[in-house]
């Protein structure tokens, strides 16, 4: 429980020069306010003026997390969703247990990572997808932003097969022009989209957040319909439609998809674009 407050994070998203980090700490009201407020990060404090803002967590609902550690959106999302709500929280790297979460060490873009969610989720919708997932910076502004995008669209993606009706989507992008294109997309999908900057992220910071509010899904084939059904009825027979008094450190061996390095070399080697440092 010791993230933010004693040592330096080792995920090069925050990674930063020493004296630079600590200065900015030191001063920074948010760090103090989340000590005071027990919160594992800062962080914590952009998901709940978020919420504060728009309402995306509802009492007793059911929340994706992805990219979760150390675990502040996910402390949010717990106390706002209460005893009947089901969070799920997601990273690469591993997180100590939240109580009243199930936490998923693994890569949110891997499949095996996902099916394990919705296997958590079991015949449960889900009232918010949130991600803020950060890629390890490369100090390419256009390559770390163009990886920023990938991760919203994974996120997004992964939204449309467990969202509700009316459900929520927050996703923190990198700016750098292509989350013009992103927006649209979500405005395909959802009755209101906006884009945010809470108070508790950095001004110097180019990150901002995209609010999706009132998912509609796209109806879906009868037989699409059974498929599911089908589907979310093996996973409750294999026990993993849990509930939240359950809590599940689960390890996932995470292999590295193929397409997915290729994609990422040819994306480094495009944009040999100005360098610029992206704070979160
Ligand atoms: C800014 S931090 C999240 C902070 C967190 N929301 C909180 O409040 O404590 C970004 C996180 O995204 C995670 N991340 C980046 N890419 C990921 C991926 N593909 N799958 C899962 N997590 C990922 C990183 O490991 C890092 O912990």
């Amino acid at each position: 429980m010791t993230f933010l407050f004693s040592i330096r994070p080792v995920h090069a998203a925050y990674s930063t020069s020493s004296k630079g980090w600590m200065m900015r700490q030191a001063k920074d009201p948010y760090v103090k306010a989340a000590k005071a407020n027990m919160y594992r990060a800062r962080s914590a404090f952009k998901l709940s003026q978020i919420d504060q803002k728009y309402r995306v967590i509802p009492h007793g609902g059911v929340v994706v997390d992805c990219g979760a550690a150390p675990g502040g959106w996910t402390q949010v999302a717990v106390a706002k969703a209460q005893k009947k709500g089901l969070v799920v929280a997601v990273d690469l790297l591993p997180m100590d247990p939240v109580s009243g979460a199930h936490c998923i060490k693994g890569d949110f873009m891997s499949l095996k990572v996902q099916n394990k969610v919705k296997a958590l989720l079991g015949r449960r919708k889900a009232d918010l997808v949130c991600s803020d997932m950060a890629p390890s910076f490369m100090g390419n502004h256009m390559a770390d932003h163009a990886r920023s995008m990938e991760l919203c669209e994974s996120a997004l993606t992964f939204a449309q097969t467990v969202l509700a009706t009316n459900g929520c989507f927050v996703a923190k992008f990198l700016m750098g022009g292509t989350e013009v294109e992103f927006r649209r997309k979500l405005q395909t999908m959802f009755l209101k989209v906006k884009q945010e900057k809470p108070d508790a992220s950095r001004k110097q910071s180019t990150e901002g957040f995209f609010v999706a509010l009132g998912y509609r899904p796209i109806k879906q084939s009868k037989e699409e319909d059974e498929e599911d059904e089908e589907e979310s009825g093996l996973r409750l027979e294999s026990g993993l439609g849990l509930g939240l008094e359950v809590k599940v450190e689960t390890e996932i061996e995470v292999k590295e998809n193929e397409q997915k390095d290729q994609k990422d070399s040819e994306e480094a080697e495009f944009n040999s674009i100005q360098p610029k440092k992206h704070i979160l």
